[in-house]
């Protein structure tokens, strides 16, 4: 597995790959790498030929500074883990190399951003749009694939690679859970003991909230969810939303035709989790 830092090396390493007809996979990550992460990096190694994983914490996504300063940076032992992996090339540049100048592109999602967490995390998406629109341009790979837990980063780059014409297809990817349920997050590291413990009843709430659906109206599902978090006093929730999975335009009602996705925040202590699950 080679580790580069330079964007010439990767250029020319992946220009070679494709010269020899392979096809490449790209998995971009800000590293501190769990099991969601390896179970990406698994599937783009069984769809494509030859596996790249980007390492990079993108500060520009960083509404709160403070988050960015606490986000994990565990480079070596991210490196150890990828070894037993798929991956093939680690691309970990230094922030200086993605960002040699300020990046003013502002890009225009239009809903898509407003919604959901865009209302909490002002930028947020147009620094994920910044960073993977250069790593897409570095790689230039076949396949890109992201997981499912972040649903409306995943709308996004949808949006993305239309909007730039890009032709990379976007390979969606179940979220990963721990034995408990917890979604898996990197940022799962900085719960203390007893929030860890109370942390799953997130998705306890929002897999009892399928069975709800069948008695109550959306709405009444929606303030139900709330409560039920809330009632955890370790758990405080930022919002819940059931949205559609294209244009996120918010459910009215179950009879609907599209599919539904019930998106939220929570509060865990300093630690902010975010999590989904598809009513049928
Ligand atoms: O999902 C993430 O880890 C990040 O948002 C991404 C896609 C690597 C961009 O920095």
């Amino acid at each position: 597995m080679l580790v580069v830092k330079e964007i010439k090396e990767l250029q020319e390493r992946i220009a070679r790959e494709k010269q020899e007809g392979r096809t490449i996979g790209f998995v971009p990550t800000m590293g501190a790498l769990h099991q969601g992460h390896l179970s990406l990096i698994e599937k783009a190694g069984q769809q494509t030929d030859f596996v790249v994983t980007s390492i990079f914490v993108n500060p520009t996504q960083f509404n709160d500074k403070k988050d960015l300063t606490n986000y994990p940076r565990t480079l070596d032992k991210d490196l150890e883990l990828l070894q037993e992996t798929a991956c093939q090339l680690v691309f970990a540049p230094e922030v200086k190399t993605i960002y040699p100048q300020e990046d003013k592109r502002q890009f225009n999602f239009g809903k898509l951003e407003q919604v959901l967490e865009g209302q909490f995390r002002p930028g947020h998406f147009n620094g994920v749009a910044q960073v993977v629109s250069k790593l897409f341009d570095m790689t230039k790979p076949d396949q890109a694939f992201f997981g499912q837990k972040d649903f409306q980063q995943l709308v996004i780059i949808k949006a993305l690679v239309k909007q730039l014409n890009l032709p990379i297809e976007i390979v969606a990817c179940p979220t990963m859970r721990e034995e408990d349920g917890l979604a898996m997050s990197s940022r799962n590291q900085r719960l203390t003991d007893e929030q860890r413990q109370n942390a799953p009843h997130i998705y306890q709430t929002l897999k009892e909230a399928r069975n709800k659906a069948r008695s109550m109206s959306v709405n009444e599902v929606k303030q139900w969810v709330i409560e039920t978090i809330d009632q955890n006093e370790f758990l405080q929730t930022e919002y819940f939303e059931i949205t559609d999975d294209e244009n996120l335009d918010t459910i009215e009602s179950w009879d609907s035709p599209l599919n539904k996705v019930g998106s939220l925040a929570v509060h865990c202590g300093e630690v902010r989790l975010i999590d989904n699950i598809v009513f049928e």
